[in-house]
């Protein structure tokens, strides 16, 4: 008795698997189709990323001048790496006196450009990881690196010349990552190693974006605050509503 029970449940589950079987079989018609427009939204179409946000149009303009745009599109494209890059805003560029880029040969531009790119994706998180192995090589190549510490969370850049940090992630989704940096990166290969001995002053710049941020911060806070005030008193109209709902369908159960 119990064996013929056992048969069948075991005969039904052959049933069952082949019959999924079956299913699995006749579906790759059916599969095949969709892969094809699966890697469509993988494709991150940098050009169209850096008009949006920012405003990063000098950098996208020397992207495309020194067509570093190509390099890193292929690198997002085609590579199992994926890429990194730090675009500074406009504003670095209107900021940026000395050393001026003005005088830069075509090279040392397309340089300066590719010192902005690492051939790898980094998530913000593995960029703790990342300060152990300092420095870090860029697409400019061998003597073109950067320096990268962790400072409670926040990402500082270390090139020599600058010493900026991460300011916001205007992407980060593997292969592409694009952060925000306040200041352009300037290398040492191109502008030599004779940096400007300003390191008394280095700790004012730290200090004044510090005191931007928390207005920042404050003029969020104003915002959305405003808005809770009218949100609460509608909650304790709706609650004195609800009270005289209450009480009238309790003075009802009463009398
Ligand atoms: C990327 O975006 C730019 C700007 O919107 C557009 O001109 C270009 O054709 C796009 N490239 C691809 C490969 O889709
Ligand atoms: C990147 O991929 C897009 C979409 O497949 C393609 O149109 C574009 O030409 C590619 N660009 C490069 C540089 O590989
Ligand atoms: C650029 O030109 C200025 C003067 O016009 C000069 O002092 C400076 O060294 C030049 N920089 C480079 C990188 O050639
Ligand atoms: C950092 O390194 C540690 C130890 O090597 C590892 O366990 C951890 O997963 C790494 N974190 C990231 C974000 O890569
Ligand atoms: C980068 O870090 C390495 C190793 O800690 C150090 O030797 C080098 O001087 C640093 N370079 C810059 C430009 O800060």
């Amino acid at each position: 008795m119990e064996f013929s029970m056992i048969f069948t449940v075991c005969s039904a589950l052959l049933l069952l698997s082949s019959s999924s079987a079956n299913a699995r079989t006749a579906s790759p018609p059916l599969l095949s189709p969709t892969p094809a427009p699966a890697p469509a939204p993988d494709f991150v179409n940098l050009t169209d990323l850096l008009t949006v946000a920012g405003p990063f149009h000098t950098f996208l303009s020397y992207l495309q001048s020194t067509k570093v745009i190509d390099t890193f599109q292929n690198q997002a494209n085609n590579t199992e790496e994926g890429v990194t890059i730090f675009v500074p805003k406009d504003g670095a560029f209107s900021a940026q006196k000395k050393p001026s880029l003005s005088n830069l040969t075509e090279d040392q531009l397309k340089s300066l450009i590719l010192f902005h790119g690492l051939p790898h994706y980094y998530s913000l998180a593995e960029f703790r990881n990342l300060s152990l192995q300092n420095p870090i090589p860029t697409f400019a190549g061998g003597q073109y690196s950067l320096n990268f510490t962790d400072v409670s969370g926040t990402i500082h850049i270390g090139s020599g010349w600058t010493n900026t940090k991460v300011s916001s992630s205007v992407h980060s989704s593997d292969p592409v990552a694009v952060y925000q940096v306040d200041k352009i990166l300037l290398p040492e290969a191109i502008f030599g190693t004779d940096v400007p001995p300003t390191p008394a002053p280095a700790p004012a710049p730290d200090i004044a974006p510090a005191a931007d941020a928390p207005s920042v911060v404050s003029d969020g806070k104003a915002a959305p605050s405003s808005e809770p005030k009218p949100s609460s008193s509608h909650r304790i109209i709706n609650w004195g509503i609800l009270i005289h709902i209450v009480l009238a369908i309790s003075g009802g159960f009463l009398f």
